[in-house]
């Protein structure tokens, strides 16, 4: 610490202070202002620019064609003001020392990293963790991986992912909260709590987060990844914008453009988006960082040449240059020849140089960097608990046909399946620092569980896809679709004559951890044809199957549903998988996790969501000319928004409001009465949803407003209240501003998006108190 401090000559206003004196100062914008202004007043205009520089020297997983080159000589130039891709503190205190050892200015870096869902101990994926319902959770799973990054050297982290997301052919659904605006706030706002604590960064357990991608990148065209975007103002603040803007709220540090256009103009170049709405409307002051060389990429776009797309991309507001260095090599070119002005580059610079400053990295270049926390915060007993606990709780139970669930730890089970014995997908998509081979696989955790209880028969059963071309594509971090040398028919022979000795089959199928995620967009979201074929030859033995099944993504499950007797959905649950899935099989945790995202029926039937429009001409089965396919029979989902089953019942009793006008100022109490009814204790997510009948815009057919999570003991009953004000009959009208509207609502209360019952009340405005 002292070393480093007296390496920080040029940065005499901090090096003469005490480190309490020191910490104050990072909360007081007018010594940082001091500070930052007298740090810039020594830099070179090529200072400058090469503190917009992030680079990656290629150590995590790559997601473009591009690698960083030259790292050390540009450090030690100054010509790179952070880093991501290096792990841990050896590491990262060698790449620091550089920065603050030989660059002139002594400049510290800030050192990121895609920490997505955990850090080394990796929870279940985003989706997964939103189907928890439980948002105190979800906070507590940012809080461990903060703790674990930053005990790994790391103070940056490309998360919370946010994008809301109804199209499930776009892998990337899994690494968001799914559809909804209002669960997705929460989720975001949670998430920045988790990382950065009360934002004073005080701790040197908390980071700087990063909400991402700004924006609208989930509403990408026919769900094909980096494809363009386009939807009108409207649609976009009421449903695509709220979680963002939640997390800017919560103080977000730092933002990530999108890859996407947004009104024609890639968001990395918009001026709107990064300027208007993100700091003039939303009030943002933190740094906004490119997607990987999305800057680049904006040539790609038809934006112009490198020069071009830089100079628009800082014009527009966007202050980091991620790994494609065409702010580092050409905005000097563009200054000279006025195509960029010097305050265009001194506020990008500012910028960073306050997100340095607020982390206290000018105080203490190591601050993140301690080999000891290293060794003893990561992969803990405690938070490896927490995340089979995670996991359990993201487990969404979509059919149980005669409580065939829990199972009884007693006779003999057959476990088939390509993803019944696979480490290496049980982590998910974008686990970059998590070592999927410590992982629990489902073999493990079902054999940790029945001891010598139970025998466990084990066959592999079939590929999770014959198909050699696709295994290639989805196999670039590893091989995740092993191609088995046996036949198709060894392979299932081999299972059926497992499952003939068992009472009961488990089948673990569904989708490698990399079948979802970046670039794994699939215009087929089956079960793939070879392990839907295992799938189909097990029904035949007529024993009960119980299928686990792994996604990062909504998947077509009508055959399925028809003919299996359980389905557990247990998207990709994290370093603690199996244990977690033996925890429910068994009955030793009730799964209480709901979707959230719809389920189609039908990959045709795709964007599907509970919150749309109704049209002009609703579905009606007897008039041909209304809003309907052909070649289905009706337009329900798979499984709707919210949705999750229980091993026990609830019952729930009417709903009542203490009133049925509301005035604004005023409140309406909704209660309900929910009574467990089954044979488990068990937890439920008791929802509430909210329709304006009539709205100058035309309104959603219900939206989501707030929701309660209950344990319930066997046999007892709870009252839940939901309290309305006139604030949540709230919505962006053509205008955009955020209004209510007098007249009719309806409020549905219940276990999902469909299955909820409906009462109807009025919001009377003064005006019409007074005409
Ligand atoms: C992804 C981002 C990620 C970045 C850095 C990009 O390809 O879109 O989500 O943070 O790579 O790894």
């Amino acid at each position: 610490m002292k070393k480093a401090l007296g390496l920080l000559v040029g940065l005499s206003c901090l090096a003469s202070v005490s480190v309490a004196q020191q910490k104050k100062m990072q909360h007081t914008s007018g010594e940082m202002d001091a500070f930052v202004n007298d740090l810039m007043s020594k830099m070179t205009l090529e200072e400058k620019i090469g503190q917009l520089n992030l680079v990656t020297p290629g150590g995590g997983i790559l997601t473009g064609a591009v690698v960083s080159q030259s790292v050390e000589k540009k450090i030690m130039n100054g010509s790179v003001g952070g880093m991501f891709g290096i792990i841990g503190p050896e590491k990262i205190r060698k790449a620091q020392e550089l920065a603050v050892n030989k660059s002139r200015l002594k400049i510290p870096m800030i050192f990121g990293s895609d920490v997505i869902h955990g850090h080394k101990t990796t929870f279940p994926i985003p989706l997964g963790l939103a189907a928890s319902w439980n948002i105190e959770l979800i906070e507590k799973s940012a809080q461990i991986a903060a703790k674990e990054a930053t005990a790994d050297g790391l103070n940056w982290v490309f998360s919370p992912m946010v994008d809301v997301a109804r199209d499930p052919r776009w892998g990337r659904i899994a690494e968001g909260s799914g559809e909804d605006p209002y669960l997705g706030s929460l989720i975001a706002k949670a998430m920045v709590k988790g990382y950065q604590g009360d934002n004073t960064y005080s701790s040197a357990t908390n980071l700087m987060a990063c909400v991402k991608h700004f924006a609208l990148y989930g509403a990408a065209e026919a769900g094909r990844d980096y494809n363009s975007v386009d939807m009108s103002r409207q649609k976009m603040y009421e449903f695509y914008l709220p979680p963002y803007k939640a997390a800017v709220e919560a103080g977000v540090g730092s933002v990530m453009s999108s890859f996407n256009e947004v009104e024609g103009v890639p968001a990395t170049g918009n001026q709107w988006l990064l300027t208007d709405l993100l700091r003039k409307q939303w009030g943002f002051n933190g740094m906004v960082v490119s997607d990987y060389t999305s800057v680049n990429e904006m040539m790609e776009h038809g934006m112009g040449n490198l020069q071009e797309v830089s100079a628009l991309a800082i014009k527009a507001g966007l202050d980091m240059d991620m790994v494609g260095e065409g702010y580092l090599s050409t905005l000097q070119k563009s200054l000279q020849e006025g195509k960029v002005s010097e305050t265009d580059i001194n506020l990008a610079c500012r910028r960073i140089l306050e997100a340095k400053y607020k982390l206290g990295l000018f105080s203490d270049p190591y601050k993140f960097i301690n080999e000891k926390r290293a060794a003893t915060e990561i992969l803990t007993t405690q938070s490896l608990s927490f995340s089979r606990e995670a996991a359990t709780r993201s487990f969404v139970l979509l059919k149980n046909e005669k409580q065939v669930l829990p199972l009884k730890k007693t006779g003999t089970i057959a476990l088939i399946g390509p993803l019944a014995d696979s480490k290496r997908n049980m982590l998910g998509t974008w686990a970059v620092s998590g070592n999927w081979k410590t992982s629990v696989s489902v073999k493990e955790g079902l054999m940790n569980a029945v001891g010598t209880h139970a025998k466990v028969l084990y066959a592999k059963g079939a590929n999770i896809s014959d198909d050699s071309a696709f295994a290639r594509r989805v196999n670039t971090f590893g091989v995740e679709i092993d191609i088995d040398k046996r036949s198709s028919k060894e392979l299932l022979d081999e299972a059926l004559s497992i499952a003939q000795q068992s009472d009961v089959i488990i089948v673990a199928v569904g989708e490698a951890a990399d079948m979802s995620g970046e670039a794994a967009s699939r215009t087929d979201i089956n079960i793939p044809e070879s392990q839907k074929e295992l799938l189909k030859a097990l029904v035949q033995t007529g024993k009960p199957v119980v299928m686990v099944l792994f996604n990062g993504r909504p998947l077509t499950l009508s055959w399925e549903n028809e003919h299996l007797n359980a389905i557990l959905d247990v998207w990709a649950p994290g370093h603690q998988a199996g244990n977690a899935i033996a925890d429910v099989l068994f009955g030793d945790y009730n799964p209480s996790g709901k979707i959230t995202v719809t389920f189609p029926k039908n990959v045709g039937q795709v964007p599907m969501y509970y919150n749309h429009k109704n049209t002009g001409r609703p579905y009606d089965d007897r008039n041909r000319f209304t809003s309907k396919y052909l070649d289905m029979p009706d337009n329900a989902p798979m499984y709707p928004f919210g949705y999750g089953l229980s091993y026990t019942t609830f019952q729930y009793g009417d709903v009542t409001i203490d009133q049925d006008t509301i005035k604004p100022g005023e409140t309406i109490t909704a209660k309900v009465t929910i009574t467990n009814t089954g044979n488990y204790d068990g937890v439920e997510t008791v929802q509430l949803y909210i329709q304006d009948v009539i709205a100058s815009v035309a309104p959603p057919v219900k939206t989501l407003k707030g929701f309660k999570q209950i344990s319930l003991k066997k046999g007892e009953s709870k009252v839940v209240e939901f309290v309305i004000s006139e604030e949540d009959l709230r919505f962006y009208n053509a205008n955009l501003e955020h209004v209510s509207e007098a007249g009719d609502f309806n409020l549905f209360i219940g276990p999902n998006s469909r299955d909820a019952k409906r009462l109807g009340f009025t919001l009377i405005k003064q005006s019409q108190l007074n005409p």
